[in-house]
């Protein structure tokens, strides 16, 4: 197949390094921690790691507010060690890929210092100003993290924009020579060898803020081509990076721009439509509903069917996400299965699957009693703002408990030891209670575990090409508990079948007759599961993958 990548047949892990593990006792997990861990994504057969920012950063947002994208956060180490990681991974067939936050700079960047300083400083331009309109803000814009998304700066009179955090400038991209010093900033990483990048809310970068876009503005896809050209491309690389952009507004025609590789822009696109399927629509992530698992299934179906010019990611969790488990799973007698089962009917499907640190495992959200005990800025400020606007303490915290970023951010589980054996120190984070239950030393030695699924699945691309390139072909669209489908690719077929939910079924897979079909059972998360097909019985979340070959008679 000429449009063979290796992005499409890789599996990627995102490392969240301030809680992946801690080596010097400062209680921030940092990168000689990652550097330890190699040998286990070696072991569980990931082909990439993607870091969430590691450069020079006060931590207004954890490192999504760069003030040197040359330099590596004290906290996390040294440029050395950077390198270092680069090559070791690089001997372990694992590839490294950056999170570029290109949206936005910390406040605390050398252009933004300069550009404060005063109305014709030559960085002036590389931000967004604008005159106060009847001594307020130039408009109502508001921020992601709250309140609005205009600052005033005392010293020049004018307000600069800031999409997120006031320590988050937003950089103006109409600015050539913004776009110029970006493409450098690629080029730097090209040079490091990197395996690619994650483009951080990419899709705003082209916004009219007198028009009040933010997303999809007129000239974004004319700038990542021109990045694409000058940065990706910069070293004739564009072919062999991944480029993965962060959009949250994508439908399948905008993803299709970004993606259709005769458009030179990305490799492929984080949408959200099948995360935020909990969530009112209008309003703000934290007025959540009750999931339809019909919504879901059309959601994901309607992108693994209609979206085929482009390459689709596959994910469940990130930094910025609850988790799994405790999302659309079941984190408490079934915890196992249903992370299994979760984990099956994601990884069956075309594209390329992300994994988040500790979803292997099945780690689950975080309930902290108090709000002094959370670190999110977005958390705080919502809190702030909804205590002001007079909610109750406990609707407030209802919602940090299901859709607090916070939920991701606990260290990772490594032990039963102390601190889940993250950090010898005072974890920046409290460590999530159940760490005795669930952590890596655990599962390694339980074959049962999810963490051995997860191996299992991501072996599975490896050795059957039509888990990566094989047609997606989906039954039982109405039934609302059982996610099925079929994946083929030359004469190889298989069957995947997931139950949704915490109760027994028999369901009919229509079109098979067991006379005429031999099937064999790849993965399941129960240990019997049934090889027959017509009337087959379904436990709780149980998931199997069936191969299936036709008897010749
Ligand atoms: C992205 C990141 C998130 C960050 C925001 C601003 O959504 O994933 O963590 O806060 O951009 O950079
Ligand atoms: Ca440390």
């Amino acid at each position: 197949m000429s449009d063979r990548r290796w992005w499409k047949e890789a599996v990627i892990y995102q490392i969240y390094p301030r809680s992946f593990k801690d080596s010097n006792k400062d209680g921030v997990g940092d990168i000689p921690g990652i550097i330890e861990k190699l040998d286990y994504f070696k072991w569980l057969g990931v082909d990439a790691l993607w870091l969430s920012p590691v450069y020079k950063s006060p931590n207004d947002d954890n490192g999504y507010d760069i003030s040197d994208y040359f330099d590596i956060m004290d906290e996390f180490g040294t440029m050395e060690d950077m390198d270092k990681l680069i090559a070791e991974a690089k001997k372990r067939d694992i590839r490294i890929i950056m999170d570029m936050v290109f949206n936005h700079t910390s406040d605390e960047h050398a252009w933004f210092i300069e550009a404060r300083k005063s109305k014709n400083n030559k960085y002036r331009d590389y931000y967004i100003w604008r005159d106060p309109v009847d001594g307020k803000e130039p408009n109502d814009m508001g921020s992601c993290f709250s309140g609005s998304a205009w600052q005033l700066d005392e010293q020049t009179g004018q307000y600069y924009l800031h999409i997120f955090s006031k320590k988050q400038p937003d950089l103006n991209w109409e600015n050539v020579k913004v776009r110029k010093s970006v493409a450098e900033i690629v080029e730097f990483w090209l040079d490091k060898g990197v395996g690619g990048f994650r483009l951080d809310v990419i899709e705003n970068i082209g916004k009219i803020p007198d028009e009040k876009i933010v997303a999809n503005g007129p000239k974004l896809h004319e700038y990542i081509h021109e990045l694409y050209e000058n940065g990706f491309n910069a070293r004739g690389t564009g072919e062999d990076i991944v480029t993965i952009g962060e959009c949250w507004s994508a439908d399948i025609d905008i993803a299709t721009k970004y993606t259709a590789p005769e458009n030179k822009e990305l490799s492929m696109v984080f949408q959200f439509e099948h995360i935020s399927l909990d969530e009112q629509k209008g309003k703000a992530k934290w007025d959540t509903k009750e999931l339809d698992p019909l919504d879901l299934k059309r959601v994901l179906y309607k992108w693994q069917i209609e979206h085929t010019k482009g390459w689709n990611t596959l994910f469940w969790d990130n930094h910025d996400l609850p988790r799994i488990v405790s999302h659309y799973g079941n984190d408490g007698e079934y915890r196992v299965e249903s992370a299994k089962m979760l984990a099956t009917l994601l990884h069956g499907m075309k594209g390329t699957p992300f994994i988040y640190q500790g979803e292997e495992i099945g780690m689950t959200n975080i309930q902290f009693d108090d709000i002094v005990e959370y670190r999110d800025i977005e958390t705080l400020n919502m809190y702030k703002e909804r205590i002001a606007a007079g909610y109750a303490k406990e609707d407030i915290m209802k919602s940090i408990y299901i859709k607090s970023r916070d939920n991701a951010r606990t260290p990772m589980q490594w032990t039963c030891g102390k601190n889940a054996g993250f950090t010898d120190g005072n974890p920046w984070i409290g460590v999530n209670e159940n760490y005795r239950e669930i952590n890596v030393e655990k599962s390694l030695a339980d074959e049962n575990s999810v963490l051995h699924h997860y191996k299992k699945l991501i072996n599975l691309r490896k050795t059957d090409k039509a888990f990566v390139y094989g047609e997606f072909t989906p039954i039982l669209m109405e039934d609302k508990d059982i996610f099925a489908y079929y994946r083929t690719y030359g004469k190889d077929k298989f069957l995947i079948i997931c139950n949704f939910y915490g109760r027994d079924r028999i369901i009919e897979v229509a079109d098979v007759d067991d006379t005429k079909v031999k099937t064999e059972i790849i993965l399941s998360n129960y240990a019997d599961s049934s090889k027959k097909l017509e009337k087959l019985p379904l436990r709780p979340y149980e998931a199997v993958i069936y191969k299936i070959d036709s008897i010749v008679l």
